[in-house]
């Protein structure tokens, strides 16, 4: 006989299923809970919430420990470029060499985005942030592709990722190009998707920027460590928004946002602005460990802790590496790389994050590498959202095409005011 768990409430019993994973992982299926003891379960931020039953990514947070589609995440640092990632996690097995040469091609057939969508970026200021414009953007191709609206098919789904993988470069490149006043620059059929992104980013119509190949591994492998990870805030937020069935670029758009937040992918930006204010000499590294260990400052160590990881986050240390390798081939130091690895030894030998557990995560060394790059820091968690979008595509059709359909919709528990009557302006106190 399965595990079960056993729940006592007052006189009552209730024995519960237990149910494991394919790694060990466990959890009690309260799904019945409710209905059986009048119960609900209070998890604020979900941290031992199972949301859902997934099959494409796996973390082990004690262990360091991230595996795409079974494959560790160390494997993909000097092989596959980030379009044979995305298919991984979106279809579940590598690609054959067909399949991935026509999902390129598709690629490259919808990298422009339509005529019409460029007065759209007009219509922004120039100051306007490019996470704004991108999730708006992102969901203003509802608008141009309505057919993908409801995707019947394995082929109309394909045609719709690609179509959002592609275009999503485009438009963050024309995001950047508005906020500095400079021309859009098409797509280059000829170029492969990173070195296109880079061309519609940095070319000038009278100049096709030249990219470096360090570069482009560089960025390449950023995508790929951004590409999934599970039931993070983003996409979380894509399967909640998908759960009410609405379409693959509205609930895309909606992960955007929650991305932005400093606490998720907006991190990034913060750790460079950290690493800033320590260099221009505003505080030492030593003074913002210790505001970050008080509470009544508000401060965080910003690009440290995660809720999953409590061992180190195998992206942090793998960017790491790319950050010095990076600058090493391009010939350049950057101050703040060494600022960053202080601040990791300080904190690292600090009973606070170590009794915690706290350790750098992604966004501490991507800031380094994406400066290098010659991306804007107000690009950086635009940058995040191309990478993570294969993960919420996967996420949002894993969902779709699952036998558990259900619009995702918690409870809470009631803490207001009792019933009370409504009283007329004149006869308030
Ligand atoms: N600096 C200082 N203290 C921290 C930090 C930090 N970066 N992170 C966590 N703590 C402390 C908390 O104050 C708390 O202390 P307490 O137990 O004394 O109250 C304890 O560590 C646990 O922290 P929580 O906030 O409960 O952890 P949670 O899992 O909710 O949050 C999060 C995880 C949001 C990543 C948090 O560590 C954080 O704010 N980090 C800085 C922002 C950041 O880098 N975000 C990017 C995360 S990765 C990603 O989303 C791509």
């Amino acid at each position: 006989m399965s595990e079960q768990a056993t729940l006592i409430l007052g006189d009552s019993r209730y024995e519960l299923p237990v149910v494991e994973g394919t790694e060990g992982e466990r959890a009690i299926d309260i799904r019945d809970l409710r209905a059986r003891t009048g119960h609900i379960t209070l998890d604020p931020g979900f941290a031992n919430t199972g949301s859902c039953e997934s099959a494409i990514t796996f973390i082990d947070g004690e262990r360091g420990i991230l595996r795409y589609r079974g494959i560790p995440i160390e494997q993909f640092a000097d092989g596959p470029n980030f379009v044979e990632v995305a298919w991984l996690l979106i279809f579940g097995r590598l690609p054959t060499e067909a399949e991935s040469r026509r999902f390129s091609a598709e690629l490259t057939a919808h990298a422009n985005l339509d005529e019409g969508m460029k007065h759209h970026f007009e219509g922004f200021p120039r100051s306007a942030p490019p996470m704004a414009i991108l999730s708006a953007m992102i969901n203003a191709l509802s608008c141009f592709y309505p057919e993908l609206f409801e995707l019947e098919d394995d082929d109309q789904f394909r045609c719709a990722a690609a179509r959002l993988i592609s275009k999503v470069r485009t438009v963050a490149a024309y995001a950047y190009r508005h906020s500095v006043g400079k021309p859009y620059i098409y797509p280059d059929p000829k170029l492969r998707y990173v070195s296109n992104f880079l061309h519609m980013m940095f070319s000038q119509p009278y100049q096709q920027h030249i990219c470096d190949e360090a570069v482009r591994d560089a960025l390449n492998l950023i995508l790929i460590l951004h590409a999934d990870h599970e039931q993070n805030c983003s996409t979380s937020t894509v399967r909640i928004v998908g759960s009410s069935q609405a379409n693959l670029f509205a609930s895309c758009a909606a992960g955007v946002c929650a991305l932005w937040g400093p606490l998720h992918g907006g991190a990034n930006v913060e750790v460079l602005t950290m690493l800033d204010e320590i260099h221009r000499g505003r505080v030492t590294p030593e003074e913002y460990v210790r505001l970050a260990k008080d509470k009544d400052s508000k401060v965080r160590l910003m690009g440290f802790g995660h809720r999953v990881y409590k061992n180190f986050d195998p992206r942090a240390k793998m960017l790491g590496e790319v950050a010095e390798r990076l600058l090493a081939n391009l010939g350049r130091e950057d101050p703040l790389l060494d600022i960053a690895r202080k601040l990791e030894e300080i904190a690292l030998s600090d009973p606070y994050f170590v009794e915690r557990k706290l350790y750098p995560n992604v966004d501490f060394y991507s800031g380094i590498i994406l400066r290098a790059i010659g991306i804007p820091t107000n690009m950086f968690t635009v940058i995040f959202a191309i990478g993570r979008l294969p993960g919420w595509i996967a996420h949002w059709w894993e969902q779709h095409q699952g036998s558990v359909t259900r619009i995702a919709r918690p409870r809470q528990i009631y803490v207001g005011n009792t019933e009370m009557d409504y009283v007329p302006f004149d006869a308030r106190g």
